[in-house]
């Protein structure tokens, strides 16, 4: 068995073996120590050997940036943007984010829950077992605690671990049009409410010409952190609104997006360990030219981690295989680094450091098992899965959980 622990040079064991101890992983290191590992552990417990075939094994993966919860599709938003109309034209004419928001209302909780599951399947047969996921499309109190409950119960559904971020901030609703600052006033008298009951990891916002002002996004953050919640924020998507500094400046997860950003938000960001989430289906998808500063941010140190964004207006893809291959080809990420980014970056991006994302004793037994010899053919290949299977909390993942059906 191959491990690759995403650590530096891959971290990458030619022959090893890991033990696992209910959700945790109890030992890791090479084939040839393993046996002398269990004896010293043994006790009355009977040991499950799962046979991996010499395949190489990775961390389960991490998709820390997800809109999965949502009612509809905007095919039609994207057959207009081919002949010619731009995303931020579409919104301003309360399509885009809106448009969504009606079909998400319009929808059952069970639909809702439903479409979430199938998608969150689609990431899981990726060897996904992590992922954070998004309200924003309810943009009302029970809208976006219909759309967060969704979240949380699809890690009742499935082995995986879920991570609900309020993102309430997305886009002004019908109800409140013209009354910006109004409707961030009950966004901040809302979260207390969500988090009572128990519906939010954490607090995201969308800082942006056609979103909410810096000055917005603060109120909501310090609503956010009277809280104890922890931040992060969509960020120069479309232009240098200084969101990823602000957000550094409150100590914020993470800053996604960031095709916009300058120097002083890499300094900013690597100042407070913020990590760079970097969205390269939204890139691809709107077709977007400007690049976000990677050689700035590798300099300055700063983490970069990659997800799918999946939403169902910028990044309708449902592959985080997919972001590692354009991560690469886009962004010109190098592949460890990419794997990195869907590991233990995105792990720390979740503020899961310490915990997911790696191969390591104490670390959660999350790994997924690949039909390749070398971690770097993850980001080669694409429109490829070759995810043979995937162990989530210790548990081997049943292949019927690994069919996708979206
Ligand atoms: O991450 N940028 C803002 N939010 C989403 C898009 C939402 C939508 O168009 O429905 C994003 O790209
Ligand atoms: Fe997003």
């Amino acid at each position: 068995m191959s491990a690759a622990a995403g650590e530096p040079a891959w971290g990458w064991l030619p022959e090893g073996d890991l033990l696992t101890r209910g959700e945790r992983i109890e030992w890791v290191g090479p084939s040839a120590e393993a046996e002398a590992a269990w004896q010293a552990r043994r006790g009355t417990e009977e040991a499950e050997v799962i046979e991996l075939q010499c395949r190489l094994v990775t961390p389960g993966l991490i998709d820390a940036h997800t809109h999965l919860v949502y009612g509809g599709d905007r095919a039609r938003e994207f057959e207009m943007r081919l002949q010619g109309a731009s995303y931020e034209e579409i919104a301003r004419a309360g399509g885009g984010i809106r448009s969504t928001v009606a079909a998400t209302r319009a929808a059952s909780d069970e639909t809702l829950f439903s479409a979430a599951l199938a998608r969150a399947r689609a990431l899981l047969a990726e060897g996904v077992t992590t992922m954070e996921i998004k309200s924003g499309y309810g943009l009302s109190l029970e809208h976006e605690a219909r759309c967060l409950r969704a979240a949380r119960r699809l890690a009742t559904a499935l082995p995986i671990t879920v991570r609900t971020t309020s993102l309430a901030a997305h886009a002004l609703p019908p109800e409140f049009e013209g009354r910006a600052d109004d409707y961030i006033e009950a966004v901040c008298a809302w979260l207390p409410q969500w988090h009572a009951e128990g519906l939010v990891d954490a607090v995201d916002g969308f800082c942006e010409r056609i979103a909410f002002t810096p000055a917005q996004v603060e109120r909501v953050f310090s609503a956010a952190r009277a809280l104890g919640l922890p931040v992060k924020l969509h960020a120069e998507q479309l232009s240098d609104s200084g969101g990823a500094a602000l957000a550094a400046r409150l100590g914020a997860l993470s800053a996604d997006h960031l095709e916009y950003l300058g120097d002083d938000g890499v300094a900013a960001m690597a100042a407070s360990g913020t990590v760079a989430m970097l969205l390269p289906g939204a890139y691809y998808f709107l077709r977007e030219t400007k690049l976000p500063p990677i050689a700035a941010l590798r300099k300055a140190g700063v983490p970069i981690a990659i997800a799918t964004d999946h939403n169902p207006g910028t990044s309708p893809t449902l592959s985080l295989l997919l972001m590692l291959n354009m991560a690469c080809t886009l962004f010109r990420l190098t592949p460890e680094e990419a794997l990195a980014g869907v590991t233990r970056h995105a792990a720390q991006a979740l503020g899961l450091g310490a915990s997911h994302g790696q191969l390591r004793a104490g670390w959660r037994a999350d790994f997924a098992v690949w039909a390749a010899e070398h971690p770097n053919e993850l980001a080669y290949r694409f429109g490829h899965n070759p995810c043979t299977a995937v162990v989530a909390g210790g548990q081997t993942v049943p292949p019927s959980h690994l069919h996708r059906t979206a």
